[in-house]
């Protein structure tokens, strides 16, 4: 699949299996996703510019390299995309954040939006937009589709869990955006949920039923 990025690295791996079961307490579940989180970030930020600067070490003046992270823009897909938020913020602090309200209609599956706070100077940032399941994809198409009216530099989607459903329909409606992941899973149900998957993320995060 172009355009892809399944993290397949043995820490990404493990903590997926230990969320992946069913009596993994809340506690644990959100502990994990924050820190597969970070092991994501290093992938996703992996292309982000760098600048040059000037230092001075103990030792003697060199020129050497940071990253700007306030060009970049973290956009969480609420509620769930929080778990991710979370530790995404804490290897790249620097990072802007944006939050999308979109629920999903339980009779037709399509996205809603009920909430939408960007950022100033969208045209100039890198978005990562981030929401722990990439399932009907309908969400993510909605979310990317009001993104690209504020023209952002780039645009990248970064989801735990995905499946063959997600990845196309996301593909089709946005090919230019890159999908990073750590596990395509077999399918997604009549419900909208993706098998084997892990269940609801938001209710496994935050302890709701
Ligand atoms: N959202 C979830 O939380 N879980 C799924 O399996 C699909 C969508």
């Amino acid at each position: 699949m172009s355009n892809v990025h399944v993290i397949d690295h043995p820490l990404v791996q493990h903590k997926l299996t230990l969320m992946r079961k069913k009596e993994a307490s809340t506690n644990s579940f959100r502990r994990l996703l924050n820190e597969l989180a970070m092991l994501m970030a290093y992938e996703v930020t992996r292309d982000m510019p760098m600048q040059e600067v000037e230092i001075e070490t103990p030792m003697e003046k060199m020129t050497a390299k940071v990253i700007d992270g306030k060009k970049l823009v973290f956009v969480s897909i609420l509620r769930a995309g929080t778990g991710i938020l979370d530790g995404m913020l804490s290897v790249v602090p620097g990072a802007r954040v944006g939050h999308i309200g979109l629920y999903r209609d339980p009779k037709t599956l399509t996205a809603v939006e009920y909430y939408f706070k960007m950022p100033a100077d969208m045209h100039e940032r890198d978005i990562v937009v981030v929401d722990p399941m990439l399932a009907t994809g309908n969400s993510a198409i909605a979310a990317v589709e009001r993104l690209k009216e504020l023209r952002p530099k780039s645009i990248k989607f970064a989801c735990l869990l995905t499946c063959p459903e997600g990845v196309a329909a996301l593909q089709k409606a946005h090919p230019d955006v890159p999908i990073y992941t750590a596990a395509i899973d077999r399918e997604l149900d009549s419900h909208g949920y993706i098998l084997p998957g892990l269940g609801d993320a938001g209710d496994r995060i935050f302890g709701t039923k």
